[in-house]
């Protein structure tokens, strides 16, 4: 009998922590949302398509699913060289984003055109910083 009772406690116990964790995550995405639309839209436009020749489109299952990439690019830019061999901005540094922002921001572009929502971990972003 309180064997039986035992797993019930334990079942529900992580039937809640499973139901807080998906809470999160979406608290992540709508977070996400609000980031994107803040810092990323006035380029890559609002349904993630970017402006042909300009902006690269974000809707690739295979670059949403690439953590070291993506946390790199968002906190330092991305540059290009020029034909004289100097280098040119293409995308601002936002580094200046919080490590939650930024996984939110993750969340929110994998979850929206990516195969699912990818999750990065504060040390991953701090080893990037
Ligand atoms: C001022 C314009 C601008 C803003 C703002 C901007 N980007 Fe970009 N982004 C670019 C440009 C331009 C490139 C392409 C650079 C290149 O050709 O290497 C790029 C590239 C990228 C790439 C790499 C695409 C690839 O195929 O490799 C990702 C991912 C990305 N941006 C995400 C973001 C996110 C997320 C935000 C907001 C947090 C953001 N960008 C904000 C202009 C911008």
């Amino acid at each position: 009998m309180s064997f039986r009772i035992s797993i019930g406690v334990l079942l529900a116990a992580i039937s809640l922590g499973a139901a807080a964790t998906e809470q999160e995550t979406r608290n992540l995405v709508a977070l996400g949302a609000l980031s994107f639309a803040d810092n990323c839209i006035k380029c890559h436009q609002v349904d993630g398509y970017g402006e042909e020749a300009l902006y690269p489109s974000l809707r690739d299952p295979e670059l949403l699913a690439n953590k070291p990439l993506l946390i790199s690019t968002i906190l330092h830019g991305r540059t290009g060289k020029q034909t004289d061999g100097s280098e040119e901005r293409l995308m601002p540094s936002l580094d200046f984003l919080t490590n939650r922002e930024i996984t939110a921001i993750i969340a929110f572009i994998s979850n929206s055109w990516g195969d699912g929502v990818l999750l990065v971990t504060e040390d991953d972003i701090n080893k990037a910083r």
